[in-house]
């Protein structure tokens, strides 16, 4: 069954990232979370990185408390992670890889070189009822290793393509784009639920959103940047119409 209405999902991570410049409570990321809600969010996803470089436990565990809508947990497949995720029970885990040195979640998940781990890692969630995502590349070995081992929902990373957009380089953009078309397909087929995130724009969104099989987006830093200009909840608002203008 493929969703017709498209999902949005909010990433906060740099309202704590600001904040934490200044070492002060400033901005609330639980704040923004208030906000994105009210203005049409469909989830909130927050990323607690090993270094808690933006979002920081409490604050994990205070979005959870103040928000009515599902609250996505991104995190690292480690066993400090396991242990906060499963007791700040979230509608969904996504589990990314994580490298101390990136700025940023830089390539997906190796899933099938992983596969026996990952399947116990997940098992206690999935017996809790949180979902699990898997952010993985548009490749076709993670996606299948994503369904072999029981996940519900994968995440297309669209980084490549957003990149490769925004530098004008629209012949590797398109190819780019013709993988995550395939592997949204290939992924539905199998049963997946597909999502997609990472670098998304209002300028680069729109063929990411017609993709009939991608029923959420995540999408942060972007919106977060034009917040200083717009105000969050007007942006949110227009990558809404941006989206569903795609969609139709
Ligand atoms: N989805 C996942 C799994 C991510 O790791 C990120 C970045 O933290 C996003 C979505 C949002 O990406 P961006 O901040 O570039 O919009």
């Amino acid at each position: 069954m493929i969703a017709e209405k498209l999902r949005l999902g909010i990433n906060i991570d740099h309202v704590a990232t600001v904040r934490n410049a200044r070492g002060g409570a400033v901005p609330d990321p639980v704040r923004a979370a208030m906000i994105a809600q009210a203005a049409g969010a469909d989830g909130i996803t927050a990323h607690l990185r090993e270094d808690r470089r933006h979002i920081r436990d409490a604050d994990m565990a205070a979005i959870k408390d103040a928000i009515s809508i599902p609250l996505n947990f991104e995190m690292a497949a480690t066993a400090e992670m396991h242990k906060i995720a499963m007791a700040t029970k979230p509608h969904a885990v996504c589990l990314v890889p994580e490298r101390r040195e990136e700025r940023t979640t830089e390539g997906g998940l190796e899933v099938a070189g992983d596969d026996n781990r990952l399947t116990d890692y997940i098992g206690p969630f999935k017996e809790a009822g949180t979902r699990v995502s898997l952010f993985i590349a548009p490749d076709q070995r993670q996606v299948e290793a994503a369904a072999r081992i029981g996940a519900d929902i994968i995440e297309l990373h669209c980084g490549l393509y957003c990149d490769l957009h925004d530098e004008g380089r629209f012949d590797e953009r398109d190819a780019e784009l013709g993988r995550l078309t395939a592997m949204a397909t290939h992924a539905h087929g199998l049963g997946l639920e597909v999502h997609a995130g990472h670098g998304l724009s209002y300028d680069n969104v729109s063929p990411i959103a017609a993709l009939p099989e991608v029923v959420e987006l995540n999408i942060g830093h972007f919106l977060i940047g034009e917040a200083i200009f717009r105000g969050l909840d007007a942006s949110i608002q227009e990558m809404r119409r941006v989206m569903d203008a795609a969609r139709a």
